[in-house]
């Protein structure tokens, strides 16, 4: 499974990606203006921390706008994935964008119906929220696990990128549907190393090596 990081944060994203946990980066508007600064200078810093795609959100809501978004969008680093949202403008869009060579990530997926048009359209990444799904008290799960049976029974090589993600559960049930990645905020990527066994034997263990009264180094 790829790990792209959901943030704006350039400090969050360097951190991650020093490990070599990242396969690339999300944003949304609303992580643009969490960051506060302008969304050109800020998509062209994580285009040169990170190698992989990093998703930009156009806001128009018309297709030939959207397009017009795309092309500015993709014009910042190669590896800008243009994303649009799952409206029917939004699928033209996708169609002539990833038409032309571009990579496009379409957002704003509830359903695998409407996964299945963004195949269709050619969609180089689909985006279903799982989290916001789960918040009405469906099952966000559920719509992953469709779409990986419906790609897999066509052969379709859009990727499947759990989005909307809020839990270190949402991340180990998207990687057992297969989902090709799962787009995680910082600190559920960070909490994913966490287990409160691994903290008290480390405690145990520390304890025990300071009665030997021995040194490492
Ligand atoms: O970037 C899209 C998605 O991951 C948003 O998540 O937590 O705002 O529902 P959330």
């Amino acid at each position: 499974m790829k790990f792209f990081v959901d943030t704006a944060d350039t400090a969050a994203i360097a951190e991650l990606n020093a490990l070599g946990l990242l396969d690339g980066v999300t944003t949304n508007p609303s992580l643009i203006l969490k960051s506060g600064r302008p969304m050109d200078e800020v998509i062209a810093e994580i285009c040169g921390l990170v190698e992989g795609p990093v998703s930009a959100e156009v806001v128009a809501t018309e297709a030939e706008a959207m397009i017009a978004e795309g092309h500015k969008l993709a014009g910042i680093a190669p590896n800008v994935a243009v994303k649009v949202p799952l409206t029917w403008d939004g699928l033209k869009a996708c169609k002539r964008l990833t038409g032309e060579g571009h990579m496009v990530n379409v957002t704003l997926c509830f359903s695998a119906a409407q996964a299945l048009l963004a195949a269709k359209a050619g969609a180089s990444f689909i985006s279903p929220f799982v989290g916001r799904l789960d918040d009405l008290g469906l099952d966000g799960m559920a719509v992953i696990r469709d779409i990986r049976l419906i790609y897999d029974n066509y052969g379709f090589e859009t990727e499947i990128l759990a989005a909307s993600i809020r839990t270190v559960n949402h991340v180990i049930e998207a990687a057992r549907i297969g989902a090709d990645v799962a787009t995680v905020p910082p600190g559920v990527l960070k909490a994913l190393a966490q287990h409160a066994l691994t903290d008290k034997g480390l405690a145990s263990f520390l304890a025990d090596w300071q009665k030997t009264g021995q040194k490492i180094l």
